[in-house]
């Protein structure tokens, strides 16, 4: 499975990058505000860091506009996917674009329907949100399962890249299920690695070897 790091963040992004856990970049345009910085500065710098992926958002809401924002985003490194919105004339623009050769990822996906017209556009990945139907109250881990199912029904290439995920448990839940990316903040990334156990462990072998006296080094 491959992991985004859900940011604009480039200390994060550069830190999970040098550890080989970031394949790829994902922004969106509130994210890009939380930087504070011009989205075509800060997406070069991204895609210097990282070799994967990185997915940068048109905000035009209409077709030809869409296609125009995408071609020059696309501009900025070989590695950039352009993110659409799932809407109709989002999918007009993913066709376009996906036909040129470029990545397309196709954002705010929230029903297995809206999923399928991704994949029949041509999309490289459908970005289903899975925190956002949790927040309320439909099943996003479900959506996860559905989209799988309808993809290896009939062979479609596009990559499922689970979004909007707020937990360790949501990471988890998409690898078994078989998404092909998550992407996920960088503290959520970091907390992986955390357990309970494995603090207390290591505080009863800290206390032990400062009994036996020895060094290592
Ligand atoms: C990534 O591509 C999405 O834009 C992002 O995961 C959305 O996350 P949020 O629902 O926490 O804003």
């Amino acid at each position: 499975m491959k992991f985004f790091v859900d940011t604009a963040d480039v200390d994060a992004i550069r830190e999970l990058n040098d550890l080989g856990m970031a394949d790829g970049v994902t922004t969106n345009p509130s994210l890009i505000l939380k930087s504070g910085r011009d989205i075509l500065e800060v997406t070069k710098e991204i895609c210097s860091i990282v070799e994967g992926p990185v997915s940068a958002e048109v905000i035009a809401l209409d077709a030809p506009a869409m296609i125009e924002e995408g071609r020059k985003l696309a501009q900025i490194a070989p590695n950039i996917a352009v993110k659409v919105p799932l809407t109709w004339d989002g999918l007009k623009a993913c066709k376009v674009l996906s036909g040129e050769g470029r990545m397309v990822n196709v954002t705010l996906c929230f029903s297995a329907a809206q999923a399928l017209l991704a994949a029949k556009a041509g999309a490289s990945f459908v970005s289903p949100f899975l925190g956002r139907l949790d927040d309320i109250n439909l099943d996003g881990l479900q959506l996860i399962a559905d989209i799988r199912a309808i993809y290896d029904n009939y062979g479609f290439q596009t990559e499922i890249l689970a979004a909007s995920i707020r937990s360790v448990n949501h990471i988890t839940e998409v690898a078994k299920i078989g998404a092909d990316v998550a992407t996920a903040p960088p503290a959520v990334l970091k907390k992986m690695a955390e357990h309970p156990l494995t603090e207390r462990g290591l505080d009863t072998f800290m206390a032990d070897w400062q009994k036996t006296g020895q060094k290592i080094l």
